[in-house]
């Protein structure tokens, strides 16, 4: 092996590396301190420079009371500084949400740059194997920049020429440790640009209540629960067919019953029907009285599937050269099938004759319903169980908690684990991860991690008290 070893020292060198005849000695040439001095002071400006462009209102501000001390003395400064943090704290008191965008998530992006992520980059991304050396080079990719919100750090970075997403995205966990981070989502922003999401504190560690009952009729997105932002989460529904995979208990029930609870107002109008099947028995029978159509029975299961689909193929023969799209009417509402436990009426159907009844009907429905107003919400336990074929007429996927990491891309799609859906990591304490799932919508390039509002016994009770058939106008 040869090496390249630093100028006189080789001279006093023993190589340990057995076979190494020959130790290169470099060529030291001489340079004037002058040129040495241009050099350094060069890089000191350009640094500076670099700095002030990277951090303006840093810059300004160590700049404005270096020069305020120097030109006013240190006693009025002083008297700034106190009189600009007493404005800073009056305005975080009257308007606390205005204060935090332009001051305080800015300050903590800056302060964990400085101590989180500036501080341990090279080491973590040398480590994790990201950097590359190159002739004696290194390449180091680029921390563009950090911003905070109230729940995760966004870290731009800007990958080395030749780079993949995807190096990034096995290097996940990697990223996630340096950084101590529970984990790392990475997304892509533009062509050679990264966001990595590190979550600081988990909003979705604790159960949510059931959501409000909406006030008015709605068939647009139905807010179901809370996304990892802290922002609200609204499912969409209408024009769409939605799969719920998850192992037992990890709570497809509160996302089934999340999204009832958003359209009762709008059935009541007349505006949509809600067509049940429960072939488990063990979760929309619960609160019969709150659909339009209930089945549990696998006959009459594939029976209402079937009646589903003349109901589609009725419209789509009214709809043909008339119009391309659905608009929920009284006359024409748009009717979501809800299917608990899919793999009772499909994989585990012993009946070979209903199974293909059942499974025909639903090929149908998912690929030709939502484009006159009939949509499918099913959920399943088994993600191997058939689900492959089923999973793609599902455009809109949800994979609660998994018990296998493979089944994660068996539910929403391949590649889903490598950007961040880590279904199979979700805690099993249903207070801690019941609920919580990642969806990946058709329309979206990364998962979102979700956690659904959890609607109790007593929820449903008093949702069939106030919108049961019989109590008020038909649902
Ligand atoms: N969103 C939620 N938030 C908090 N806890 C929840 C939530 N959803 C469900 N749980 C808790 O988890 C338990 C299991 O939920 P659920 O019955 O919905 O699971 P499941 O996925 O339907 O399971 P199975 O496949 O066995 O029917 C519930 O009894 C409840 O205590
Ligand atoms: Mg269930």
């Amino acid at each position: 092996m040869w090496r390249r070893l630093p100028g006189e020292e080789t001279a006093g060198l023993v190589s340990t590396s057995p076979g190494t005849p020959v130790v290169f000695r470099p060529t030291v040439v001489p340079t004037p301190a002058f040129i040495t001095i241009i050099i350094l002071t060069w890089r000191l400006i350009w640094g500076a420079l670099i700095t002030i462009y990277l951090h303006p209102i840093a810059a300004s501000l160590v700049a404005a009371t270096a020069t305020a001390t120097v030109v006013l003395g240190w006693k009025v400064t002083l008297f700034g500084a106190g009189a600009v943090a007493s404005a800073l704290a009056l305005w975080a008191n009257l308007a606390f949400p205005s204060f935090l965008t332009w001051v305080g998530w800015p300050l903590l992006a800056f302060w964990r740059w400085l101590w989180i992520y500036r501080r341990h980059w090279l080491a973590v991304v040398a480590v994790s194997g990201l950097g590359r050396s190159l002739k004696g080079r290194d390449f180091t990719p680029h921390l563009v920049g950090v911003r905070c919100d109230g729940q995760v750090d966004r870290v731009t970075v800007k990958m080395l020429k030749g780079q993949s997403d995807k190096e990034w995205c096995d290097r996940s966990p990697n990223l996630a440790h340096g950084f101590g981070a529970t984990s790392c989502r990475v997304s892509v922003e533009k062509a050679g640009r990264l966001v990595l999401t590190f979550p600081r504190r988990d909003p979705l560690a604790v159960p949510l209540p059931a959501r409000p009952l909406p006030e008015w009729p709605s068939v647009g997105p139905v807010e179901i629960g809370q996304c990892e932002d802290g922002t609200p989460y609204k499912l969409k529904v209408h024009g769409t067919h939605i799969l719920i995979a998850g192992a037992t208990g990890a709570g497809k029930g509160s996302w089934l019953w999340s999204v009832i609870r958003g359209l009762l107002p709008a059935a009541r109008a007349g505006l949509v029907q809600l067509w049940a099947m429960d072939p488990k028995l063990m979760e929309l029978s619960f609160g019969r009285s709150l659909f339009h159509r209930y089945a549990d029975a696998p006959e009459d299961c594939a029976y209402l599937l079937e009646e589903a689909v003349k109901v589609m193929q009725e419209r789509a023969a009214r709809y043909a050269g008339v119009r391309r799209n659905h608009v929920p009417t009284i006359a024409d509402p748009f009717i979501l099938l809800l299917v608990d436990e899919l793999a009772f009426l499909t994989a585990y159907q012993a009946d070979k004759g209903l199974k293909q009844r059942i499974t025909a009907a639903l090929a149908t429905l998912t690929t030709q319903g939502r484009a006159v107003g009939v949509g499918v919400m099913a959920a399943l336990q088994d993600p191997r169980k058939d689900v492959v074929s089923i999973r793609n007429l599902f455009p809109d996927k949800v994979a609660l908690r998994l018990d296998e990491s493979e089944q994660v891309d068996m539910v929403l799609g391949d590649g889903a684990r490598d950007r961040g859906a880590l279904a199979d990591l979700i805690s099993p304490d249903p207070a801690i991860g019941a609920g919580v799932g990642y969806v990946w919508l058709e329309t979206s390039p990364d998962p979102v991690r979700v956690r659904a509002a959890y609607v109790s016994d007593n929820d449903i009770r008093h949702m069939v008290l106030r919108y049961g058939r019989g109590t008020g106008e038909a649902l």
